[in-house]
């Protein structure tokens, strides 16, 4: 059986930052709060006409050029969005123009803010059948086009950006286990509640925003993600000390925080970008790790433990060697 390791990573953040500053400007609400409640200083916006594909191609190619490959080597493209350019061609297409490629599967995967672990789990179990050799996963998102600027509970928590992977396959991991799960019953909790089928005329009309029930949701992500950081150790017979990075889903410091605790592990081996990043969904753990891999915290043979809570619900994580 074959596995499949991370070979190059790479990320993209758009040029505008908006600052906390800025935000007390817009919305009543105070830098402290934000700083307080959830960590977020400031957040990256995509320019306007900068789509989700423009941020998922600039995080793929240096990923593709850490990786060391030829584009023409890649044959699975997973892109994990939100807040794809089109209701279709998926975003993954749109990328595997840019790319040049032609002919291997391309597709999109919607799992809100834990769409880069599904993402990363669906191209590891095409490496593993040997369906493919070498794939790119993506998490692009351009969140700040659902987002209504005007609710002070949701306009101060998300940002936009990309992070890539190249994955390829090898005889030993690599990717040791994934660990996925969706609950539909607290759709309503975190939403937004328009789309093709449903109120089409809000996305029309520029009005399909994400509510949240932010306190309810807390509680069920810090609970959640608890029980699958026990879930993914025991599926491994490893012990908490046996982690040495913690990636975590990006959306509140103190949810993070929270997860480190259980783990036992020091904040000093958790990467942690919310205070520059904000929530940026699907893409924040690749950004999250690409950024460690480059400045050198992240070494080869380091075992990392990746996990995400988001709408859906749906949560997972994914324990890898890197
Ligand atoms: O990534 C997908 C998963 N998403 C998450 O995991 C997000 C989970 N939720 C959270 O991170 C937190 O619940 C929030 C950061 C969204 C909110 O923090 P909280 O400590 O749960 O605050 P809260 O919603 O209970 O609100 C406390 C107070 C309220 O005022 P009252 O009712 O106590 O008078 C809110 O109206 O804070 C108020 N508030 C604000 N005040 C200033 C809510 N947003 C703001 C704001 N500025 N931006």
């Amino acid at each position: 059986m074959k596995y499949s390791r991370i070979t190059g990573t790479g990320s993209y953040l758009p040029e505008k930052i908006l600052t906390n500053a800025e935000l007390e400007r817009m919305v009543e609400t105070s830098d402290d709060w934000i700083v307080s409640r959830t960590g977020v200083r400031e957040r990256r916006i995509a320019a306007e006409g900068e789509n989700t594909v423009d941020l998922a191609e600039r995080a793929a190619r240096p990923a593709i050029e850490a990786a060391g490959i030829d584009t023409q080597d890649i044959d699975l493209i997973v892109l994990a969005t939100t807040t794809p350019d089109q209701v279709f061609p998926a975003t993954a297409c749109l990328l595997q123009k840019r790319l040049e490629l032609h002919g291997c599967p391309a597709f999109d995967i919607q799992a809100v803010c834990t769409g880069f672990v599904y993402a990363l789990d669906v191209a590891d179990k095409f490496i593993r059948t040997e369906s493919a050799k070498c794939a790119l996963v993506v998490g692009a998102e351009t969140f700040s086009r659902i987002i209504d600027w005007t609710d002070r509970a949701t306009c101060v928590l998300f940002g936009d950006g990309a992070g890539a992977v190249i994955i390829q396959a090898q005889d030993a991991p690599g990717i040791i286990s994934s660990h996925l799960h969706a609950d539909g019953q607290y759709t309503s909790l975190l939403e937004v509640p328009a789309g093709v089928s449903q109120s089409y005329d809000k996305v029309r009309n520029g009005q399909a925003y994400v509510r949240m029930g932010g306190s309810e949701v807390f509680k069920v992500a810090v609970n959640t993600l608890g029980q699958i950081v026990d879930e993914t150790l025991a599926a491994n017979n490893m012990q908490k000390s046996d982690v040495t990075w913690l990636v975590p889903h990006q959306a509140n410091i103190r949810i993070i925080a929270a997860t480190a605790r259980k783990l036992g592990i020091s904040m000093d081996h958790v990467v942690v970008t919310v205070d520059r990043h904000g929530n940026t969904s699907a893409a924040s753990i690749p950004l999250a790790f690409d950024e460690a891999v480059r400045d050198g915290r992240i070494k080869r043979d380091d075992t990392v433990l990746m996990e995400a809570f988001g709408g859906g619900f749906t949560w997972g994580s994914v324990l890898l060697k890197y």
